[in-house]
């Protein structure tokens, strides 16, 4: 039987986790700049979920300052990493399109460099979950690749990886689509090991 996206994904970053915590070295990324913006939108002490947390550095570290972080990623590895690096989170591992995971009791929701290993036709359904999780008002917080990628399996850091993402103009549409109000949104290169990456970073809020 053919392996589906995420199983693919969850053997992939349980061999290359290591490497991939090693990627940001040329320059730093985005990432941390954009939370910022998020956090200092929130009262403190309220919930957060970062879906896709990895090893949980360093978005997860930044939010259990202030916050009570609930980590998912589908990588045994990623998890067991985020633990050690974040014990004040609570982390757990599974499918970020298969979780029971109570409405409307979260003030955001973060997804870091995620949505890209999803395949693209389900991204109006993870947009739709994300605005059942979240509380009035709530918060996302997202990045999506920009190239037009119907879903390709390609080397990544030396493992069999899945991505799939649209070009900016349907990721925007897709989340307005599903009831969010888009408040920041760029288009924002990185390097990824000598190569340059661009990303399409949303800040949004649930209507
Ligand atoms: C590029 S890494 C990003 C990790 C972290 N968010 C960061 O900022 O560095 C993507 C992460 O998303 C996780 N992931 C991808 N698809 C997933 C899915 N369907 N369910 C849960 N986690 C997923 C991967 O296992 C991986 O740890």
């Amino acid at each position: 039987m053919q392996e589906q996206p995420q199983q693919m994904v969850a053997r992939g970053y349980d061999a290359v986790a290591e490497r991939y915590a090693e990627l940001e070295r040329d320059a730093p990324w985005p990432r941390l700049a954009w939370l910022d913006d998020l956090l200092a939108r929130l009262p403190g002490g309220v919930r957060v979920l970062d879906l896709g947390c990895g090893n949980g550095l360093p978005a997860g570290e930044r939010i259990v300052r202030r916050h009570r972080l609930t980590g998912v990623d589908v990588s045994p590895r990623q998890v067991e990493l985020a633990r050690a690096n974040v014990p004040a989170g609570e982390f757990a591992t599974g499918d970020i399109l298969a979780l029971d995971l109570p409405r409307g009791a979260f003030a955001a929701v973060t997804a870091f460099y995620t949505f890209d290993h999803l395949p693209r036709e389900r991204l109006p359904e993870m947009f739709g979950l994300v605005h059942g999780w979240l509380a009035e008002s709530g918060l996302l917080l997202c990045c999506v690749e920009v190239e037009d990628t119907p879903g390709v399996v390609a080397d990544w850091l030396g493992a069999p990886m899945y991505f799939s993402s649209y070009e900016p103009g349907t990721s925007r549409r897709l989340l307005t689509g599903a009831g969010f109000d888009i408040l920041r949104d760029e288009i924002v290169a990185q390097l990824e090991g000598g190569h340059e990456v661009s990303y399409l970073w949303l800040l949004a809020r649930k209507r």
